[in-house]
């Protein structure tokens, strides 16, 4: 029974979808917390230990490259003491009931959905098991340390190497493929955000322009944009998203 496909249905709305088809959820650092990764802005978040300017930007990298390869570093080897808790877990079956698409746009870096079995993910801020080459373009998995003398896999040139990471000041990926996906959810769900990042957190802006999507946010408090969604819920993600996927495979989020 649990395994079967659900289609599940939506009371009829003006304008709104009649049945919940696809289903886009963004993810943020509180989704990770229980697992043991530190979110950003929370009291002693990783902006609290490191300031942003000085290990998050391109600027950073050009000045001090030695620190931002240890920031990253750190937060890499960081992954392997960390499996994913019943939030990642949740949306994972939600991904394989589901009678529709379930597409996952994480600004996570970790790969805590990927452990827990979602395969529908995109990382628009990058992710640090992964490795760029400012000198090939190349862009290829990376579990090691990495710093100046490191040779890149692929033009096997050193100096160049870097985190697959989107650093404050540039463009987050795939937002061609996110708008796309965003313009034809029938819920959005946004989940451990604090809303301070933009473009994700204007998406729900962007969603409700549509005026096609049911819009939900499940944190531990309300975000920025909180006031934009449609419904809410507060509490850590992993008792509240396992039983929002719930009541979705039910039919019951209404
Ligand atoms: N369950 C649910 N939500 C939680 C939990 C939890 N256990 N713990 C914390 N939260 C919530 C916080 O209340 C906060 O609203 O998660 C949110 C985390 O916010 P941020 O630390 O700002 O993280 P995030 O929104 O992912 O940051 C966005 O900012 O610095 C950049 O690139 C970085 O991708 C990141 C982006």
């Amino acid at each position: 029974m649990a395994h079967e496909k659900s289609a599940v249905l939506l009371k009829a709305k003006l304008g709104k979808a009649m049945s919940i088809n696809n289903i886009v959820i963004l993810t943020g650092a509180g989704i990770s917390a229980e697992s043991g990764l530190s979110t950003f802005r929370d009291n002693d978040g990783l902006w609290e230990k490191h300031r942003v300017e000085d290990v998050a930007t391109p600027e950073a990298f050009k000045r001090d490259p030695e620190l931002v390869y240890r920031f990253y570093n750190m937060r890499r080897q960081a992954l392997k003491d960390v499996s994913p808790n019943p939030a990642h877990t949740a949306l994972a079956k939600l991904e394989k009931i589901h009678n529709g698409s379930v597409t996952i746009v994480t600004q996570n870096v970790d790969n805590l959905h990927e452990q827990a079995g979602s395969e529908a993910v995109i990382h628009m801020h990058g992710e640090l098991n992964k490795g760029r080459c400012t000198g090939c373009s190349g862009v290829f998995a990376w579990h090691l340390d990495m710093d100046e003398t490191t040779p890149c896999p692929t033009c096997e040139q050193s100096g160049g190497l870097r985190p697959h990471i989107v650093w404050f000041g540039e463009m987050p990926l795939f937002m061609a493929e996110i708008d796309s996906i965003l313009s034809e959810a029938d819920l959005f769900m946004s989940i451990g955000t604090s809303g301070n990042v933009y473009p994700a957190a204007d998406f729900v802006a962007q969603i409700n322009a549509l005026g096609r999507a049911k819009t939900v946010e499940l944190n531990l408090e309300p975000s920025e944009g909180n006031h934009m969604f449609e419904e809410s819920h507060f509490g850590p993600a992993a008792k509240l998203v396992p039983s929002y996927v719930e009541s979705i495979l039910k039919g019951e989020a209404l």
